[in-house]
């Protein structure tokens, strides 16, 4: 099973070589890891579904580093592909598009549409283009994690849930802590109007500010949204969930919650993730508590969440309570993670509400 290398020239140019002889190289973005494969190769896309564990028709991103290689994915590219690539390209947006002949099948979950972004983590953009000059230049890549799991924003995340799955010649690439943390948003442009299919690292605002004064390009409403969600796996209602019940509660409720499982079932292994402005890392709570305190800002929240959810996740928990968050706006991305880690069973989301 292979360990994670740093990154440097070096690795990079031998992480191109063995994306052009089919292999996996899980790769830093600035959302959180890929794990990469050749996208114009069948074959090759064919290892990150068996290796991640996920069903065949839950198409790929195409990751690219460059706008005119983005195009040549694409059957059409409309007005509003221009403004949004140029104001947020390398950035976490991920255009939806008729896609072109030479998409494989394989990326597209036999869809005729084909999700495209160019990341703007350093790593993946030298990795793109050594890639180009050695093979194809486009590198499919999921999020590197099993299926329905917490999505990875460390190497050490990769190695631990992946690495079990991978083969020698696969590789894993370690490029630092991701800094948005949430994966992309996710922009549907192949419709009559632009959709938003998953709240991610760039806003709502940005984007709906981007597209006014583009013919037909008002941003449908979100509701609308969500009659589209078969068609994104990160739609599923449980996913990015660790194996510990997920529990979202009032702030203000978060440590009484915590005291009645605690009372009612003495061994039970919580942890707890309230904000660092409660002061909560002070004294005076049961010591038999996890208390892992959460940024106050969205972005950094966004930032933070996933490693502390894979850490939580390795001290095998039975349950996580996690103070919610405003239910605004700039929350968007992080509020849809926690819901769906929270939706893994039964009524478990509504306990505090
Ligand atoms: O930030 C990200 O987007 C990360 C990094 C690695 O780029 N990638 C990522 O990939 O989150 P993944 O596979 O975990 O999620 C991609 C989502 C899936 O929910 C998939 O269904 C959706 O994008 N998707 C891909 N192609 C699509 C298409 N043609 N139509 C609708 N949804 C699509
Ligand atoms: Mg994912």
């Amino acid at each position: 099973m292979p360990s994670a290398v740093p990154a440097s020239e070096q690795s990079i140019a031998d992480a191109a070589d063995a994306l052009s002889q089919g292999r996996l190289v899980a790769l830093p973005t600035e959302t959180v890891y890929g794990l990469g494969a050749d996208g114009l190769s069948a074959q090759a896309v064919a290892r990150i579904f068996a290796a991640k564990g996920r069903p065949s028709d839950h198409p790929l991103i195409l990751h690219v580093g460059s706008a005119t290689e983005a195009k040549k994915l694409a059957a059409h590219w409309p007005p509003a592909a221009d403004r949004l690539a140029n104001a947020f390209w390398p950035g976490p947006m991920t255009l939806i598009l008729k896609r072109a002949a030479c998409v494989p099948d394989a990326v597209t979950g036999g869809q005729d549409t084909v999700g495209v972004r160019i990341p703007s983590h350093p790593v993946a953009l030298a990795l793109l283009k050594a890639f180009a000059t050695v093979g194809s230049g486009v590198i499919a890549a999921p999020s590197a994690n099993r299926f329905g799991g917490v999505s990875p924003t460390r190497a050490s995340d990769v190695s631990h849930g992946l690495g079990g799955f991978l083969e020698p010649g696969d590789m894993i690439l370690d490029g630092g802590s991701c800094e948005v943390g949430v994966e992309s948003t996710i922009v549907d442009l192949s419709g009559e109007l632009p959709r938003i299919l998953r709240p991610g690292g760039l806003s709502r605002e940005d984007i709906e500010r981007t597209l006014r004064g583009v013919e037909n390009a008002a941003v449908r409403p979100s509701e609308s949204a969500q009659v589209a969600v078969p068609r994104v796996s990160g739609s599923l209602e449980s996913h990015y969930a660790p194996r510990a019940q997920v529990h979202l509660v009032s702030p203000d409720q978060i440590l009484s919650v915590a005291n009645e499982m605690l009372t009612r079932r003495p061994g039970t292994r919580i942890a707890l993730m309230p904000f660092a402005g409660q002061g909560f890392d002070a004294d005076g709570h049961d010591p038999r508590l996890i208390i892992s305190g959460m940024p106050d800002t969205p972005q950094a929240y966004a930032q933070r969440l996933y490693a502390v959810m894979n850490d939580l996740d390795r001290l095998e928990l039975d349950a996580i309570l996690i103070a919610r968050p405003p239910q605004t706006v700039a929350w968007e991305a992080v509020l849809d993670r926690l819901r769906r880690a929270a939706t893994r069973l039964d009524d478990s989301a509504t306990v505090g509400k």
